[in-house]
């Protein structure tokens, strides 16, 4: 596992979108696994500046999102394939039929889970995957105990996780189960990339990757992964004890 610390936010967030930028530049038919999440909004949005001023190009790009909010509909503000349309998909030259995000609203969400596994191992898997991670340790929604081997299915928000993001629905309620991608699934990428910045992750950072490999802590599976990058800005490396800390800018 590689850790980058940057001096700033603005860095972090600068050298994850390089780093996806260059996935896209290098490969014809890049398949990138994304994420949700306040954190990535910025990550999107200088996305979305590469490709008006470099002309970035994602013509090519398959996506699958992590999860999905089980029972809500695309088309519902609070849906996750409604923040990738509206803050990524919609303003590039991605062709929206490539993207994909499990169908919270699908009538059997079982078979809805299996569908979407099979559906990236039909694409030849992802090749590089962007991670946030969760105030409970999660990565998409891989809540504790999650095991290293799990698939995608359909899960129980932890009550951290409902805290975190309940505010986003404002009025509406927030659902209490979702699809996500499991913890195996997101192993067997090709490359993995997680972004957490500010103080409230610092904890959990920490556990994840300085502490044991154990389900109770989903992130700290990545430390198994051989190419995972992992980009702080200072605020969330402020509770790092003994690992050497690589400083990039
Ligand atoms: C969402 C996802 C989650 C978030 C995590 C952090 O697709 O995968 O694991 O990355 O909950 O969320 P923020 O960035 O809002 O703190």
């Amino acid at each position: 596992m590689e850790v980058l610390i940057q001096s700033s936010t603005a860095a972090a967030v600068e050298l994850v979108a390089e780093i996806i930028a260059r996935e896209v530049q290098a490969n014809p038919r890049p398949v990138l696994g994304l994420a949700t999440g306040r954190t990535m909004e910025s990550v999107y949005a200088r996305l979305v500046e590469m490709h008006r001023a470099e002309r970035l190009d994602f013509s090519g790009c398959r996506t699958f999102n992590l999860d999905e909010y089980a029972g809500l509909p695309g088309a519902d503000q609070h849906s996750y394939r409604h923040y990738m349309n509206r803050l990524f998909f919609h303003q590039v030259n991605i062709e929206l039929r490539n993207t994909h995000l499990p169908h919270g609203d699908a009538p059997d969400l079982a078979a809805e889970c299996e569908r979407y596994e099979r559906l990236i191992q039909e694409a030849g898997g992802i090749d590089l995957q962007l991670l946030g991670i969760g105030q409970s340790g999660h990565i998409g929604f891989n809540e504790p105990p999650s095991e290293a081997n799990s698939r995608t299915r359909l899960v129980t928000l932890a009550p951290e996780t409902i805290r975190q993001n309940a505010p986003l629905f404002g009025a509406d309620k927030m659902p209490s189960q979702a699809i996500t991608l499991g913890v195996g699934t997101i192993l067997a990428s090709q490359k993995c990339l997680l972004l957490a910045t500010g103080e409230s992750k610092a904890g959990i950072v920490s556990r994840a990757i300085e502490g044991p490999v154990t389900t109770a802590v989903p992130a700290s599976a990545l430390q198994l992964h051989p190419h995972c990058t992992v980009v702080l800005d200072e605020a969330a490396a402020g509770a790092l004890t003994g690992a050497p800390r690589k400083r990039f800018d």
